[in-house]
């Protein structure tokens, strides 16, 4: 699978997810910052150059599948996939966990948050994952007080395998546990 077989614009629920334009990027920047988008991130504040060069970029890795989430002309939201090798014995080289895994996450416009977004994007996420890139297995994670980012894990059907006490570091509050879900193909094959 390359990133040219991955087509675009794809649905997801009343938002589609295509490749950021110029415009696009600009848009998201307006709200990519805001403190309500970055409490709980990892990568908290953005440097807007380096913002713009990480999405150039990502649109020519075969293991990056990021998209942007548009409600008409409206950026609302970002997704992002990428792909991973599972954990796999070496003696065969090019085994079935060569790029099995991917990562997902999303992060919303904190205007449209509340409206179930998140929840398609990581729905169409999950489609795109298991769908057209065949993988087996997708994981994410979070701070366990991102209750709004672990629900979402949850209405779709994914499974928390991880609560790691005090595994994660957050600038103001220090040392806090996080969760990590995962779901397998099948899983999501059985529950559509
Ligand atoms: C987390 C985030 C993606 C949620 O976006 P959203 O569009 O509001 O999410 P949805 O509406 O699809 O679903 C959120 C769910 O969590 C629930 N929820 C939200 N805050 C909650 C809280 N404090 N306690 C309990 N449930 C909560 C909502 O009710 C909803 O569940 P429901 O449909 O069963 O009612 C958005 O707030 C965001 O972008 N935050 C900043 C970036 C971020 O944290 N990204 C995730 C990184 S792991």
């Amino acid at each position: 699978m390359t990133t040219s077989d991955v087509q675009w614009p794809r649905p997801a629920g009343p938002l589609t997810l295509r490749q950021p334009t110029d415009a696009d990027l600009d848009q998201i920047l307006e709200w990519r910052n805001t403190p309500e988008v970055t409490r709980w991130l990892i990568r908290t504040e953005v440097e807007p150059r380096a913002f713009r060069k990480t999405w150039l970029d990502g649109a020519g890795d075969p293991n990056d599948h990021s998209a942007v989430a548009v409600l008409g002309d409206e950026v609302v939201g970002t997704g992002a996939l990428w792909i991973t090798d599972a954990m796999g014995q070496s003696h065969i080289d090019d085994g079935p966990w060569r790029r099995a895994e991917a990562g997902i996450g999303y992060i919303l416009d904190p205007a449209h948050a509340g409206n179930g977004y998140a929840t398609e994007i990581a729905r169409a996420l999950l489609d795109l994952a298991f769908g057209d890139l065949g993988v087996h297995r997708v994981t994410a994670g979070c701070f366990a007080d991102n209750t709004a980012s672990w629900r979402i894990m949850e209405k779709l059907g994914m499974r928390r395998e991880q609560h790691g006490v005090r595994d994660s570091w957050h600038a103001e509050l220090g040392w806090v546990d996080g969760y990590t879900y995962a779901m397998l193909a099948e899983e999501w094959r059985a529950a559509r």
